[in-house]
């Protein structure tokens, strides 16, 4: 509309000019006529040129250009920072139920664990499940055919009690290295912690000793919390010297042992002494022990007899 308009405007505006270049022409012919035949008669001078017309109205804008060229590619930019973590993920689906196991060894219960981390989408299986509980009892099954007729031996009596439990490693022992001249009386003693009241204790005596004398004898014993053993019997061991030459000083420094089991001994701390003395109608010898060589009280803790 707007292009139209210009052109419009265009013609009209020669239509206009045109028309003030032909009406003068066409009044003034008669004019033109004379000044002709006058110009023939002698020649004039040429006139003052006239001054410029005005310039002309501008032209509207032209039609807009082509799009130009694709620009050269730019450069890689530089990486963006890391983004926020994404939201978590649904919990997996609870994994199959795992088979019966057998019944495990009662320990200390332990403190609860850590919550753990969340399982993939399917979980791993579970683990062994306890042990069912005890099936209904059978129904009585068929009279057998009648045994053999031969009968067995005796079996043994083996009632499960402490004394069954006991570590076989409670023992301790008492060690000295040194002389000792006397005669009657108590040469050591040496205290035991007994763990249970339902064992039997284990003593014996290693070590050097003489008795001198002609037809004489020492009796060697233990005492446990003051008296002799009665479960069931003395610990002792007997010493006799019979030198019929006459020479009494003569030195027979034996190594010697003896042992035995006691039975009815309390829990608790225990008292065994090794005593030395007289050995009922016989004379007391001249006793020593403990020649230039370690002696050694040992105790254990042992379970009780068979019966
Ligand atoms: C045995 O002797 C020890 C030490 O003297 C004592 O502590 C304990 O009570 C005694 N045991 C018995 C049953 O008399």
């Amino acid at each position: 509309m707007v292009q139209n308009s210009a052109f419009f405007l265009i013609i009209y505006i020669s239509g206009g000019s045109l028309g003030t270049t032909t009406s003068p022409q066409q009044q003034n012919t008669a004019t033109l006529q004379d000044l002709c035949k006058k110009s023939t008669l002698g020649h004039g001078f040429p006139g003052i040129p006239g001054s410029n017309g005005m310039p002309g109205i501008p032209g509207a804008p032209g039609p807009q250009g082509p799009q130009g060229r694709e620009g050269v590619k730019g450069q890689i930019g530089n990486t963006g920072s890391q983004g926020m973590p994404g939201p978590r993920g649904d919990r997996g689906r609870e994994g199959p139920l795992g088979k019966s196991g057998p019944t495990g060894i009662k320990d200390i219960k332990g403190e609860p664990g850590l919550v753990g981390m969340k399982g993939e989408r399917t979980g791993a299986p579970g683990p062994q499940g306890p042990q069912g509980r005890e099936g209904v009892k059978g129904q009585i099954g068929n009279t057998g055919s009648q045994g053999m007729p031969d009968k067995g031996e005796k079996g043994e009596s083996v009632k499960a009690s402490q004394a069954n439990v006991v570590a076989q490693t409670n023992w301790k022992q008492c060690v000295w290295k040194s002389d000792n001249d006397i005669d009657n009386g108590k040469i050591k003693e040496c205290t035991f912690n007994k763990l249970a009241s339902d064992t039997s204790l284990k003593v014996s005596f290693q070590g050097n000793m003489r008795v001198r004398g002609n037809s004489r004898c020492n009796r060697l014993y233990f005492k446990i919390n003051g008296s002799e053993c009665s479960g069931p019997v003395t610990i002792e061991a007997l010493v006799y010297n019979h030198w019929l030459s006459g020479n009494t000083n003569h030195d027979q420094l034996h190594h010697r042992s003896f042992e035995g089991y006691c039975e009815n001994i309390p829990q608790g701390a225990v008292r065994v002494e090794l005593w030395v003395g007289q050995f009922s109608g016989y004379l007391l010898g001249d006793a020593w022990t403990g020649w230039n060589s370690v002696s050694r009280i040992m105790i254990e803790e042992v379970s009780r007899p068979q019966s």
